[in-house]
């Protein structure tokens, strides 16, 4: 079993960093293949938590190699900054990880067009994060992006920006009516980054797919939530990358048939974060406020609060298909412990129809109503519980209840923020 992918079932911040540092140890190398500093993943190692944006938060682990895939947009200035930060608390890279030469840079030029955008857009915004990730996908698919390649020749990097900073300063110009960037300025900023990432550039389909005929094993890092992927989710309140396993294979340069499992990671309940349709949503006074609190429901890039509500198995099913899941992991299991009754949507209801799938228009979604079914709630503390027949019983019927609608089994039940606070069911890279 040497590959293995882990995705976000939902709309993101399911909880992947802790999943992913939690499989490392079992892994040789971990990829991150989408997204960009837009992620953050929170990992808790004893009494440190570390905040992960682009380096795979497989890298905790001593030994371990991470790789940035080519289908990430990189900010050469936050991936330096992240880098400086793990370094400074003793976690060193040199070696270790690897930036793929394919990969784009997000430019400066993309931070402000992502931030004008949303204003003009006003009541349509998307609700983004702010950091140039749509902006900057968005050159690369219309083949006028800049790449880590081309920060290491140097005249013709130049070349590139020229041509880009002339369309580009036009456009902030006239029509989000702010100033542009200066050529030199630009220019002797990238190529200054050049200089301390050239050390981690490299080929790394090449580094990964001779991992893989050694037998050495792979762990891919899905950032944000098959909700939030651009061809399934709930677009346009989506984020510009493929969230979901197929982008594991073009993200990456490692084929399909080198991938062998993919796990879901799902939160026991729902969040999301900025806009657009979530029919399980709970407002303050209905609970959602509660969730928040609990659950410490804040994103980790942006310190937003998260929008709150109750499991999805439409959203869930939704994405064991997608993804062709072949296990889940539900996390944050004990923020539903004082839960008198617990909810689960299981269809909707839209214009007199009851809907088993998510509608592809926004806007259709957005007038779908959850179909409930309660079970009781527990009542008492699951924090930290290890073995799963040390659940209280109506933990494990809920449990069971949401792996039999969704359809895929459980692999791992989270049960607190701390590597050691987990049921495993299923070891992820076992054949
Ligand atoms: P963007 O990725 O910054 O363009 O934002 C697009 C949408 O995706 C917004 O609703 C963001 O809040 C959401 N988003 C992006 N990254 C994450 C993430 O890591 N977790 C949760 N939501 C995210």
């Amino acid at each position: 079993m040497p590959a293995v992918v882990i995705v976000g079932t939902q709309w993101g911040d399911e909880g992947k960093g802790k999943i992913v540092d939690l499989l490392a140890p079992q892994a040789d190398l971990i990829v991150r293949f989408q997204g960009g500093h837009n992620a953050g993943h929170t990992v808790v190692v004893g009494q440190e938590q570390y905040v992960l944006h682009l380096v795979p938060s497989g890298i905790l682990h001593p030994g371990k190699i991470g790789v940035i895939g080519n289908g990430i947009v990189i900010d050469p200035a936050a991936l330096l900054d992240e880098i400086d930060g793990l370094t400074a608390r003793g976690i060193d890279l040199q070696g270790r990880l690897f930036i793929s030469h394919r990969a784009h840079l997000i430019m400066p030029y993309h931070k402000a067009i992502d931030k004008e955008s949303e204003k003009l857009k006003g009541a349509r915004k998307i609700g983004t994060t702010g950091r140039g990730i749509g902006p900057a996908y968005a050159d690369k698919m219309a083949r006028v992006g800049l790449r880590v390649a081309d920060l290491l020749d140097p005249d013709l990097f130049r070349q590139k920006l020229t041509g880009s900073l002339a369309e580009m300063n036009y456009l902030l110009g006239r029509l989000y009516s702010v100033k542009g960037f200066d050529l030199d300025v630009v220019c002797r900023e990238y190529l200054g980054y050049a200089e301390r990432l050239n050390a981690y550039i490299a080929d790394t389909g090449d580094v990964l797919n001779d991992a893989i005929a050694a037998g050495r094993r792979v762990l891919f890092e899905g950032a944000q939530g098959t909700l939030l992927d651009v061809d399934h989710g709930t677009y346009p309140f989506v984020t510009s990358s493929s969230a979901t396993a197929g982008g594991a294979a073009t993200g990456s340069g490692v084929g399909p048939t080198r991938i062998d499992r993919v796990m879901g990671v799902a939160k026991a309940y729902s969040t999301r974060v900025g806009e657009g349709p979530f029919p399980t949503e709970l407002s303050e006074e209905q609970g959602g406020g509660d969730l928040r609190a609990r659950g410490q429901e804040f994103g980790a890039t942006t310190g937003r609060p998260r929008r709150c509500g109750w499991f999805d198995a439409v959203v869930v099913r939704y994405a064991v298909r997608i993804n062709g899941l072949s296990g889940l992991a539900i996390t944050k299991l004990d923020v539903l412990d004082e839960c008198s009754d617990i909810k689960i949507c299981t269809s909707y209801e839209c214009r007199g129809n009851r809907l088993a799938t998510i509608p592809a228009v926004a806007e259709h979604y957005d007038e779908c109503r959850p179909v409930y079914e309660t079970m009781p709630g527990w009542k008492q503390s699951t924090v930290g519980i290890t073995r799963y027949d040390d659940l209280p019983p109506n933990a494990k019927r809920y449990l069971e209840r949401l792996s039999d609608i969704v359809g895929c089994p459980l692999d791992i039940v989270s049960t607190g923020s701390k590597r050691d606070q987990t049921i495993v069911m299923r070891r992820a890279f076992d054949a």
